[in-house]
């Protein structure tokens, strides 16, 4: 069912971009949420009654009972890259499209997990306090401490775009690199990036910094947990732009209280707004609110690639960048 206007009707689940809006608007009927926060559930599910398309972000869960309750839906277009939120098997079961926007953020995100693996390891937001507080009377040979980044070693799992450009940036300060992933990147690869494919266990051994940049899936929740923490050098800093529930975060706030590990940067949280109490008072830690892709230019990027993956799916046309190709084949 198309609107009354016989143009394709889509929802955008929060706000995005004005750009983004004026180019749904130019092709289709448009409904929007204009705050950036997320509708409740049964509005949600009440506002996408008779729309084909749903432009959604990682805070909308698109699952049996949505996709149950919604049935002129054709296409979930996800404005991010992770697709945890979305239920893609029962999307295929109900012929649902599912998109999402890989490599429009790929460098953004790595260039914000760059920042935290610097800024944790030279005390960058512990150095800010100490001068907003008073507390710079006078210069000190021994004051704030951090450790090197030149030279060490950098362990990435997940050698996918992120990771990749991870290495990329590695590479600038002489680092040595490790990398775990299920795939062996291609041998001109490994060498045109200089890492080189181990284990996780040996990774976890060897690196100064172990950065994480792998999707969620079962056998990736909690992948970084007491037993793996303790494996890491006591030097050693943790960064995690990925999803929160890949480490354990309780054990996380235990490693960093105790001295396992020397310190971590961490975007994302297991169950986000929540952040484990015991990590809120840690000056090893630095926190910030899941913005890895947050620079202005690429959550302009992210916005027009779904929109234009949900347009091409209610025209008829492939999606750029489509996740269920069987889903496609079935239209
Ligand atoms: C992504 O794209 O998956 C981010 O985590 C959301 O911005």
């Amino acid at each position: 069912m198309s609107a009354p206007s016989g143009r394709p009707s889509m929802l955008i689940s929060r706000s995005l971009p004005t750009d983004a809006v004026v180019r749904a608007r130019a092709r289709a009927e448009v409904d929007v949420n204009e705050a950036d926060a997320p509708l409740p559930r049964n509005e949600l599910i009440r506002r996408l009654q008779g729309r084909q398309g749903l432009v959604c972000m990682i805070s909308e869960a698109v699952d049996e009972e949505l996709l149950a309750a919604c049935p002129d839906l054709k296409v979930a277009s996800n404005v991010a890259v992770g697709f945890n939120n979305i239920d893609v098997a029962a999307a295929t079961r109900h012929g649902v499209v599912v998109t999402n926007t890989p490599d429009v953020l790929t460098e953004t995100t790595a260039d914000f997990a760059w920042t935290l693996l610097m800024a944790i390891a030279r005390r960058v937001v512990e150095a800010d306090r100490y001068v907003r507080d008073g507390k710079f009377d006078e210069w000190k040979n021994m004051l704030l401490l951090g450790g090197d980044i030149h030279g060490k070693t950098l362990g990435i799992v997940g050698f996918g775009r992120i990771g990749r450009a991870m290495a990329r940036r590695a590479q600038g300060f002489g680092m040595r690199v490790f990398y775990q992933d299920a795939v062996a990147a291609d041998p001109a690869t490994e060498r045109e990036l200089r890492a080189s494919r181990t284990d996780i266990a040996t990774l976890l051994k060897e690196s100064d910094f172990v950065t994480l940049h792998t999707p969620l899936l079962p056998e990736t929740r909690h992948l970084i947990n007491a037993q793996s923490l303790k494996t890491m050098k006591k030097t050693a800093y943790l960064i995690n732009a990925s999803r929160g529930p890949v480490v354990d975060e309780a054990a996380l706030a235990q490693a960093l209280k105790e001295g396992w590990i020397a310190g971590a940067g961490i975007d994302v949280f297991e169950d986000e707004p929540t952040v484990h109490p015991g990590l809120l008072g840690l000056p090893n830690a630095v926190l910030s609110p899941h913005i890895g892709s947050a620079s202005w230019e690429t959550r302009l990027r992210m916005a027009n690639l779904a929109v234009d993956n949900c347009l091409a799916v209610l025209e008829g046309r492939t999606p750029p960048t489509p996740v269920n190709a069987e889903a496609l084949a079935r239209r």
